[in-house]
């Protein structure tokens, strides 16, 4: 932190070059082809699947791709905010992905790479086709540099620096292809676009985006650490490692629920299942005969029991996902500690059970 430009303003050459920083190093770590631009944009994630929605939908018809909360969002913003006149919307439950075999490829297609609350991923890009006409927008802030993301398949990807690389919550990150570049260049989208969502002046990209120069001002402590994030990646052999760390943290909870009587996860594919967002479900049949009200008593009362504990924090299912635990196991996180955590939350079921 004693080289971060706090005090500085954003636009200085050394603000500036800090934030040049944390695109190319991300670029290079990710292995972002070379004629794709990457951005910071403001409001996070968030942030920047908004502003792609708003400045590329519109000019043909969309799929919106819908397993879990986040998806839904952008769906529902695509339908309520957007007011799309030709949208289509493909949906499954908590635990499946919906049926990827519906996607028209004449049209734009917003999906999430990693579905963060139901634990649910695409398997890979494979079910994307190369010679697509439409758009692919992807949500991909618990993927990015945890998952591989086959870039030449997705026109837009967006993640933050709060996600996998475990940095301090700022503005987003947006990668645009060259097809999407093209599409914001075409002509203005039919709607009025706010000052922190627009990517193009009169028709042409603002360049400097893509170089540092932010929309507006950013936290250069939360820069500096984004770059630390940046430059631990590289330390520990880049994407590879990353990908590998968060794998053996679901291998380390796939063990013990091979093992388990009473966990299970909630994605019901295993070739979907999140390495970051890894999300479990009861299948004690105990539990299961249970009303839907004690169910999520039990697993409300297994979370405040191991927050108490000092064991495990945050570790509830999402708000609108089924009861159940969830459990991060991005590359930040060491497996040895997810391992000491698994024999607590045997504990904690215990507990739980002994009031059926
Ligand atoms: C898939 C997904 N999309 C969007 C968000 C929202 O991200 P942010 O808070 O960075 O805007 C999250 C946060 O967990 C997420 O997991």
């Amino acid at each position: 932190m004693k080289d971060a430009t706090v005090g500085r303003s954003h636009r200085a050459k050394i603000a500036k070059t800090k934030l040049a920083d944390v695109i190319e190093r991300s670029k290079k770590i990710l292995g972002i082809p070379s004629d794709y631009v990457l951005g910071i944009v403001p409001a996070s994630d968030t942030g920047a699947i908004e502003m792609a929605m708003w400045s590329l939908l519109g000019e043909r018809g969309v799929d919106a791709l819908v397993w879990e909360s986040f998806g839904s969002s952008w769906a529902s913003d695509c339908k309520g905010q957007l007011k799309l006149p030709d949208l289509r919307v493909f949906k499954a439950d908590y635990g499946q992905l919906p049926d990827l075999g519906q996607v028209d490829w004449n049209r734009d297609v917003v999906f999430t790479w990693n579905g963060t609350t139901s634990g649910v991923k695409v398997p890979n890009g494979d079910w994307i086709p190369a010679d697509r006409q439409g758009l692919t927008i992807c949500d991909a802030t618990s993927a990015v540099f945890a998952m591989d993301i086959p870039w030449v398949k997705v026109d837009v990807v967006t993640w933050s620096w709060q996600k996998v690389l475990g940095g301090e919550a700022a503005h987003g990150m947006i990668a645009l292809s060259p097809r999407a570049v093209a599409r914001l260049q075409s002509g203005a989208p039919p709607r009025p676009l706010p000052k922190i969502f627009q990517l193009t002046k009169g028709n042409k990209l603002i360049e400097g985006i893509f170089q540092g120069e932010t929309i507006n001002t950013v936290s250069m402590l939360c820069v500096e650490d984004a770059l630390d994030g940046l430059k631990w990646a590289e330390s520990i052999g880049g994407l590879p490692a990353l990908l590998s760390r968060s794998c053996a943290n679901l291998a380390a909870i796939e063990a013990w629920v091979a093992k388990s009587t009473w966990a299970g996860f909630l994605a019901a594919d295993p070739a979907t299942r999140s390495n970051t967002s890894i999300c479990l479900k009861v299948v004690d049949p105990a539990y299961i005969a249970l009303s839907a009200e004690d169910r999520e008593k039990h697993v409300k009362s297994m979370v405040s029991m191991l927050e108490k504990a000092g064991a495990a924090y945050d570790i509830g299912a999402y708000r609108d996902a089924p009861p159940g635990l969830r459990v991060w196991g991005g590359a930040t996180v060491e497996t040895t500690d997810i391992q000491a955590l698994l024999p607590w939350l045997d504990w904690a079921y215990g507990e739980v059970k002994s009031q059926f």
